[in-house]
């Protein structure tokens, strides 16, 4: 996902330049505003986290790209290619460093595994949507 704070600060395309440039295919992309129940419910898993209210309003504060990405080895690859959750700790050049503000309001999301991705992306994505 390109989160609320990339795609209101205008930052859409040159996330997506980079990701595409490091090589990562678009299997399925939609823009798309969730709602709060929606935002939480994607999110459910940090439920118990001090930080899960903040996260869920500020994820349905404004419109996200969700996407599904294919490359060998992609949620490795991915995430080096957007560096630490915190952009305070993200090496240069990664899309945190360059596009996020801080650890809540951090530019992009991507999956922590392959499983995940595949249930990420059926959140977002109907067979037809996707290829
Ligand atoms: P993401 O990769 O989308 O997965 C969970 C998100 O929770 C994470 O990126 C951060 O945006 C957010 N998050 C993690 N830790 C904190 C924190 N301490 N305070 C606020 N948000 C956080």
């Amino acid at each position: 996902m390109i989160k609320p704070d990339a795609t209101s600060k205008g930052h859409t395309g040159a996330i997506l330049d980079q990701i595409i440039k490091a090589g990562f295919k678009v299997k399925a992309m939609k823009w798309i505003h969730l709602s709060t129940a929606q935002a939480g419910e994607f999110y459910a898993v940090h439920k118990e986290r001090p930080f899960y209210g903040e996260l869920v309003s500020f994820m349905s504060s404004g419109p996200i790209v969700a996407a599904i990405l294919e490359k060998d080895n992609a949620v490795a690859d991915f995430r080096t290619l957007i560096g630490a959750t915190d952009p305070a700790k993200a090496d240069a050049g990664t899309i945190r460093k360059n596009f996020a503000s801080s650890i809540g309001e951090n530019a992009v999301h991507g999956s922590d595994s392959d499983e995940n991705a595949a249930i990420e992306g059926n959140f977002f994505f109907s067979g037809l949507e996707r290829f």
